[in-house]
């Protein structure tokens, strides 16, 4: 039967009958849940803000192995906080996005040293540390603790585009701002982190951007954009950006089975990462890169230069060409942003680079 507070959801955004969508939800949850390495009866809100932080802009498969290794490496806060930041920053790197590797030891720091272990219980607490923002804030929030926030990402931001057919662009700051007023109002009392997971698994393996899989959603009956054939055009279709093209030079310089690396700056693109020592081709002679890029005595000792393949890569926003030259010299000192690694060490270098280094 329904209640006073059931009748007065059902009018609350649009036609759908809120508890009934809740039930279906987790009903649908029970049954065909991920499973999730950081999927837990008793969340530990250490693991559950790691993971978190991990599948921010990154896929599930990705990151579990990740996972895995870190939480085997630091196996609480302390540890993390304890680690070098080097150390953290090798673990991560193949993960794309390393801002976020700083972000992440900045955070274990400042919960270990500050707030005695303990990560905060509310989405307020949660935002005010570095790489939290609202999303991340509200799924640690009920995920580890049960509060009843809500979360958007693009998976669940899809489902209730569709669900109530909010037909405008994604992107849009009005639209952005419907969704979560959505998100605030469909979310139980009670297991709102499941509730929360249920929604993003939903999207992930249902309600998929192309041919979604109508016939086995939960929602089937009650979805608007299902029930008026319009699954097609609701999300709309999002304009790509073209990536912009970086041509790089980058150099492999070898001494006795170590590889030259440089230390990039705190902050833009790969913050704090190392590299192969690389500059902007711009149509630079080789001899002009090496006076750009190398310590002087690297150069001296630095024998003749030859060129190898290319190497491609994507990242997001950018499509990265190299051109490699390769060459050797002695193992001489080097200054302090430069660093002799072995080969076959773990280095803490961008996928970008670990390419190139296994295309030589
Ligand atoms: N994406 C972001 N957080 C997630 C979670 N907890 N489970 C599955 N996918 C996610």
């Amino acid at each position: 039967m329904a209640t006073a507070q059931n009748r007065k959801q059902k009018s609350a955004p649009g036609e759908i009958d809120i508890p009934q969508l809740r039930r279906r939800l987790l009903r649908w949850y029970d049954r065909n849940r991920r499973d999730l390495p950081w999927r837990s009866d008793n969340p530990d809100p250490y693991a559950v803000w790691l993971s978190e932080m991990m599948l921010q802009q990154t896929q599930t498969a990705t990151v579990a192995p990740y996972y895995a290794a870190f939480l085997q490496a630091y196996p609480d806060v302390f540890a993390l906080a304890a680690a070098p930041r080097g150390d953290v920053l090798a673990m991560w790197a193949g993960q794309g996005y390393y801002r976020r590797a700083h972000n992440l030891h900045d955070t274990a720091k400042i919960v270990a040293e500050e707030l005695d272990g303990v990560f905060p219980n509310t989405v307020d607490g949660l935002m005010k540390l570095p790489g939290v923002g609202r999303y991340s804030a509200g799924a640690i929030a009920s995920i580890a603790y049960d509060v009843c926030a809500p979360i958007l990402d693009g998976n669940v931001k899809r489902v209730l585009s569709r669900v109530f057919a909010i037909e405008q662009s994604q992107s849009d700051p009005q639209t952005i701002a419907t969704l979560w007023g959505i998100s605030g109002k469909i979310i139980p009392r009670k297991r709102c982190g499941d509730f929360n997971q249920a929604m993003m698994d939903l999207g992930a393996t249902v309600c998929t951007p192309k041919v979604p899989k109508c016939d086995t959603c939960p929602f089937k009956k009650i979805c608007i954009a299902n029930n008026r054939g319009l699954t097609d055009v609701i999300p709309p279709a999002r304009q790509r950006r073209i990536p912009t093209r970086l041509d790089l030079t980058a150099l492999v310089v070898e001494a006795n089975g170590y590889v030259l690396l440089h230390r990039r700056a705190d902050s833009g693109l790969w913050a704090g990462m190392w590299e192969l020592p690389n500059v902007e081709a711009n149509g630079k002679s080789i001899d002009d890169v090496c006076e750009a890029i190398l310590p002087a005595t690297i150069r001296k000792s630095l024998g003749k230069l030859s060129k190898s393949r290319g190497v491609q890569h994507q990242l997001t926003h950018r499509s990265v060409r190299f051109k490699v030259f390769r060459g050797s010299c002695k193992k001489v000192r080097l200054p302090k942003t430069f660093q002799w690694a072995r080969a076959d060490d773990t280095l803490p270098l961008p996928k970008a680079f670990q390419k190139v280094l296994s295309a030589v």
